[in-house]
């Protein structure tokens, strides 16, 4: 038993060790006066996303912690970015994986998961918690519940995580200690990590939390009522949530900011000019709150860096945010925000 806990634990190891890390990407926007914004590119991971390296935490704190064992499946109540790497180390280790996914996921987001070997269980997404619990009580599994184990199975003092990492990129830029890091939540772990190494290290940098529509992690953070649901779910696959997520911690974050859906969606085409790259639908929730951010630094006269996120790569929504009839039939009108982006991007200022 512990043979193969440590052998598993040694395959997670080496896969780290083949690993680089990700990119420090410095973004040229030249009508800002002594203000730069950093991308941290998470989409250049194995499998694709920010999710990788939770993944791996999530394998770990399961070994560790004597939940994961030989033999036995793993379940996980996810049809994005999550499932497609837990796949991923799933198959590294030989077990089985299992992703609870809601009736109406993708057959893309599916074939992701099943390219890594991973099964598809697909119910009402009303279903998909108690559903995951039920079949890892039934199948003898373990259920991995990212969304209540995110915040903790992360080493957030070291060990590289995304803080570590970015922090350490940033030593030789003119400002090394970012005013900002924005970052959008999905299960909160990205920004809570982010928000506890910046107070361990005391440093001066702020947490902003940006959210998109269809989802409570805003109102929670005014007013700390964590009881409050939404029937809704967010338009922005991987963040926004209608409960307040175990993993989603208030308490490290500085700031949040609310982004309308369609300007998420403007700001990944505006991105897309300038870096000749397509990105996930949160990078533009990312990126639009950080050009906020930045407008408003430019408008009081301070000077310093923000980082913010590319969390995914956009070829998995070339149907979706990348189709101009899907973002019509769904009332997204991206063109007015189109605008203030290049307004701000010709002149340092926001146009509300
Ligand atoms: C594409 C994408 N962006 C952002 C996030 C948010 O990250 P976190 O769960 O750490 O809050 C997720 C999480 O699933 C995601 O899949």
């Amino acid at each position: 038993m512990r043979d193969w806990v440590n052998a598993a634990i040694a395959k997670i190891e080496a896969d780290l060790t083949r690993s680089a890390d990700t990119h420090l990407i410095r973004l040229d926007l030249p009508a800002l006066t002594d203000i730069t914004l950093y991308l941290k590119d998470e989409s250049i991971h194995p499998t694709g996303s920010l999710k990788h390296r939770l993944a791996r935490s999530l394998f770990l704190y399961g070994l560790c912690n004597g939940w994961i064992a030989e033999g036995n499946p793993v379940i996980e109540s996810s049809s994005g970015s999550t499932a497609v790497s837990e796949a991923y180390f799933a198959r590294l280790l030989g077990l089985r994986f299992i992703a609870v996914i809601p009736k109406t996921t993708s057959p893309e987001k599916i074939s992701q998961i099943e390219f890594y070997g991973g099964e598809c269980h697909k119910v009402d997404a009303s279903q998909i918690y108690a559903e995951s619990h039920r079949l890892a009580t039934e199948l003898g599994g373990h259920y991995m519940d990212q969304f209540t184990y995110a915040e903790r199975a992360t080493d957030w003092r070291s060990n590289n995580n995304i803080a570590e990492s970015l922090f350490s990129q940033m030593v030789a830029e003119p400002h090394p200690e970012p005013a900002w890091v924005v970052m959008s939540a999905g299960t909160g772990g990205t920004s809570a990590t982010i928000g506890r190494y910046i107070r361990y290290k005391r440093l001066q940098t702020q947490l902003c939390v940006a959210d998109p529509e269809n989802s409570v992690f805003y109102d929670v953070f005014q007013d700390g009522d964590r009881s409050r649901t939404l029937s809704v779910s967010s338009n922005v696959e991987g963040i926004g949530r209608p409960r307040a997520e175990p993993s989603f911690q208030p308490g490290v974050i500085d700031r949040m900011l609310k982004v309308p859906d369609a300007a998420s969606f403007a700001a990944i085409h505006f991105l897309e000019g300038l870096l000749r790259r397509k990105c996930g639908g949160s990078t533009g929730t990312n990126l639009y709150a950080s050009l906020q951010i930045a407008a408003e630094m430019q408008q009081a006269g301070q000077t310093g860096s923000l980082v913010t996120v590319i969390c995914d790569p956009g070829d998995r929504y070339l149907d979706t945010y990348y189709n101009l009839d899907w973002l019509a039939e769904r009332g997204f009108d991206t063109g007015p925000y189109r605008d203030q982006l290049q307004v701000f991007y010709d002149t340092g200022a926001f146009p509300s």
